[in-house]
């Protein structure tokens, strides 16, 4: 699925293209699930700025998709970790992307790990940037009894960052749009608050809050942190996360720290999520699944504010 320009799920065409021959060092898997995520719409729409990373005018790569479960179908020749037939499942976001395909080649360093046989294809494909996303901003960073806020919990990341804040015994509230709330209970969350209605900053305090949608101005965010506690934005305009890295940094006094979490793909986290899952202690949240041609479909129902957790494609 390609899209040769910036614009709506319209722009996004099935197209036949060459196969992916694998290099040396290359992998190539049959995709048989690859999630969505707001980063695959911002790709598409080109906004924030950051996301016409691929070309400012237009996209010079025209595919979509960044997490991919599926079979190795090839190697190449100096590929010493994987053998046809292995089952995986990763982010292939600095890879090529293209993970809404049939086919996607990597590197066999990127990072691609193999899926455990507990963990469906569909449910794997859900981990990797929103899993990482959450583990990175969460685990190691929260004790029992922290107050903790995730500002965007009802989407991909939110819904896993509120398992893992409550996993660790803290007090979570999550903060989603009205028709979520429901969604965020369900995942786990003590509290909840409708962005639509009120203003999470006036809540709080709170010893750690994840932002994944950033809206709102680095004083005021800074009004709800408990003295100690930490802000880390994860996504937002090309402003506010300027103004995390600015302003934030200048109003990281009195032991609060502010600033802007970036994930970092790496294989041991991934085997680390899927261990989750297999013991229970993670629950992958798929509203709902799509075939390859309805990769438009998803995109629009995820930019409209529809999706609750993740959306799917599920290509054989
Ligand atoms: N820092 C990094 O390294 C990195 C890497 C990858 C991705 N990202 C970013 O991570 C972010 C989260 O990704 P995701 O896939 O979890 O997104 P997602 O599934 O779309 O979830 C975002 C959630 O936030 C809600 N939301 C929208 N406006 C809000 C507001 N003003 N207040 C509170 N909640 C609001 C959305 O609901 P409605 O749409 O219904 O309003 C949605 O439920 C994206 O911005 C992406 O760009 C960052």
């Amino acid at each position: 699925m390609v899209h040769y320009e910036y614009g709506p799920p319209d722009v996004v065409e099935m197209r036949e293209v060459e196969k992916p021959v694998p290099g040396d060092h290359d992998v190539l898997i049959r995709v048989v699930a690859a999630s969505v995520n707001r980063s695959d719409w911002e790709v598409l729409v080109g906004k924030p700025f950051y996301a016409r990373m691929q070309g400012l005018r237009r996209p010079r790569d025209p595919g979509l998709g960044t997490d991919v479960a599926g079979r190795v179908e090839e190697v190449g020749g100096e590929v010493e970790s994987f053998r046809p037939g292995d089952e995986v499942f990763g982010d292939v976001m600095y890879h090529g992307g293209n993970a809404f395909a049939e086919y996607v080649r990597v590197p066999e360093k990127a990072p691609i790990v193999a899926k455990p046989a507990g963990v469906s294809f569909v449910d794997a494909s859900t981990l990797p940037q929103a899993g990482l996303i959450a583990l990175q901003g969460i685990v190691g960073r929260v004790e029992a009894g922290d107050r903790v806020l995730i500002n965007g919990a009802g989407g991909g990341a939110g819904a896993f960052a509120v398992q893992m804040a409550k996993a660790a015994g803290a007090e979570v509230t999550g903060v989603d749009n009205s028709h979520k709330q429901d969604f965020v209970r369900s995942v786990g969350a003590d509290h909840v608050v409708d962005y639509t209605k009120t203003d999470y900053t006036k809540t709080g305090p709170y010893d750690l809050i994840l932002d994944l949608v950033c809206e709102r101005s680095m004083f005021a965010i800074r009004r709800a942190l408990a003295p100690g506690g930490r802000y880390s934005v994860v996504g937002g305009s090309v402003t506010s996360l300027l103004s995390a890295l600015i302003i934030g940094r200048l109003l990281s006094t009195g032991g609060r720290s502010m600033g802007v979490l970036m994930m970092r793909p790496n294989k041991g986290d991934l085997v680390r999520l899927a261990d989750m899952v297999v013991a229970g202690a993670l629950r992958t949240t798929v509203e709902r699944t799509y075939p390859l041609e309805g990769v438009p479909d998803a995109l629009r129902h995820l930019g409209e504010g529809r999706a609750l957790g993740k959306l799917v494609i599920e290509i054989s």
